[in-house]
C-alpha cells in the first residue's frame, strides 16, 4: 500500500464526508428560493473551506471549470492543509450536483466529490458524455454504446431473467433523448424521467429499492467521472463516450490530454485504482435524505462513503449543532 492510500484508508474516508456535508447545509439554506447561481455558490465557498482544512496536499482535477472561467474550485486549483507535504491526492467535485433542482426544491440533488491517488480519475473536460450504466451482477460488457437501444435493453433482460417491457430505465428529461425515449416506450419499458442530477440516476441502477435497471443517454462528462467513481465502489458496470458539439471542445480535450476523441471508457479508465466517493443529500433523493433544520435549530444530514479498495459503504447521519466545520 503507498503511503497516499493509507491516507486515503486512515484519515480522509470519514473527513469527505464533513466536506460534502459542509457544501450540502450551505446549499440547502437556498432550496426552493429560485436562484441557481446562490445556491451554487454557497456549495462551492463551503466545500472549498471544508477541503482546506484537510491534511493533504490536494489538487481539483473535475471543478467548478477552467480557471478563467470559475474563482473557486477551479480545475487545477490546489486544495488541502499540506501542499508539498501532504499525500498527493486528486479531486474530483460537484458541490451542487443539481442547481436547477435545488433551486426549484425538486428531489436528488447531492453535494458529491471522489477522490483518488494522484492521476487516477479522468481529467475530463467540461463536454457532455454519452452513458449508459447498470447495476452489479451483470456479465461484463453487458451494456455497450456500439450497441441498439433494443439490444441493450434486450441483453440486460435476458441476463435478469425479465421480458424486455419489464425493466425500468432512468433517462434525463431532455429533448436530445426523445427517440431514445420513444425506442424505450415502443419496447414497453417504463422510462424514469429525470429533470437533473444524473450522478444520482446513475447510482440508482445499483440500489433495487429505486427499481432501475438500466441508465440511458447523455449528461456531462465531469458527472460521469464522479458516478464512475461510485460505481468503482459499490459495483456495476459503466461506459461512456464523450460528445463534442464544437472544435473548442474539441481542443478542450486535447488539451487535458485526451486523444481518441471516440473512446468508450470503463470504469476503471475513469476512476483508477483506489478510490472514496462521498455524496451529501441536498434535497431529499432515492439514494439519500436531504438537509433538515430541526425546530429547536438542529441540522441532520444524510450522506454515504465508500472506497473502492475494500468495497465499504458507509451510511452516516450526522446531526449539527453548531455547524459543520467546528464540529
Ligand atoms: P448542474 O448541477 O450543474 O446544474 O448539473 C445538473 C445536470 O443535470 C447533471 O446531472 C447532468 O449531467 C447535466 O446537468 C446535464 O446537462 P444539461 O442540463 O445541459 O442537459
Amino acid at each position: 500500500m503507498t503511503a497516499a492510500s493509507q491516507i486515503l484508508d486512515r484519515v480522509l474516508v470519514l473527513e469527505m464526508v464533513r466536506v460534502t456535508e459542509a457544501a450540502a447545509i450551505a446549499a440547502a439554506k437556498m432550496i426552493g428560493r429560485g436562484d441557481e447561481k446562490a445556491a451554487d455558490h454557497a456549495a462551492v465557498e463551503a466545500m472549498r473551506e471544508a477541503l482546506n482544512g484537510l491534511y493533504m496536499d490536494g489538487t481539483v482535477v473535475i471543478g467548478e471549470g477552467e480557471r478563467d472561467e470559475a474563482p473557486m474550485l477551479y480545475i487545477g486549483e490546489k486544495v488541502g492543509s499540506a501542499l508539498g507535504k501532504g499525500p498527493r491526492i486528486d479531486i474530483a467535485l460537484d458541490p451542487l450536483e443539481g442547481t436547477t433542482i435545488t433551486a426549484k426544491a425538486g428531489p436528488n440533488a447531492l453535494a458529491v466529490l471522489a477522490a483518488a491517488e494522484e492521476g487516477n480519475l479522468l481529467n475530463a473536460p467540461d463536454v457532455y458524455m454519452e452513458k449508459i450504466a447498470v447495476g452489479p451482477g451483470y456479465s461484463p460488457d453487458i451494456v455497450n454504446l456500439n450497441r441498439s437501444v433494443a439490444e441493450n435493453v434486450t441483453a440486460v433482460a435476458k441476463e435478469k431473467g425479465v421480458a424486455p417491457n419489464e425493466l425500468i430505465v432512468c433517462v434525463l428529461d431532455r429533448p436530445r433523448h426523445e427517440k431514445m425515449i420513444a425506442e424505450l416506450r415502443a419496447i414497453g419499458c417504463g422510462v424514469m424521467l429525470i429533470p437533473d442530477g444524473d450522478v444520482a440516476g446513475v447510482i440508482a441502477t445499483t440500489d433495487p429499492d429505486t427499481t432501475v435497471d438500466i441508465y440511458m443517454g447523455t449528461g456531462g462528462a465531469p458527472e460521469g467521472v464522479l458516478a464512475a467513481a461510485a460505481l468503482r465502489c459499490v459495483g456495476g458496470q459503466f461506459k461512456g463516450r464523450l460528445v463534442f458539439r464544437n472544435d473548442d471542445e474539441r481542443l478542450r480535450a486535447r488539451k487535458w490530454g485526451i486523444e481518441d476523441l471516440d473512446k468508450i471508457y470503463d470504469l476503471e479508465e475513469l476512476a483508477k485504482g483506489d478510490c472514496i466517493f462521498a455524496a451529501t443529500g441536498v434535497t431529499h433523493g432515492s439514494l439519500l435524505e436531504g438537509v433538515k433544520t430541526l425546530r429547536d435549530g438542529r441540522i441532520t444530514t444524510e450522506s454515504v462513503v465508500m472506497r473502492a479498495s475494500s468495497g465499504t459503504v458507509r451510511w452516516v447521519k450526522s446531526e449539527h449543532r453548531r455547524g459543520v466545520t467546528d464540529n
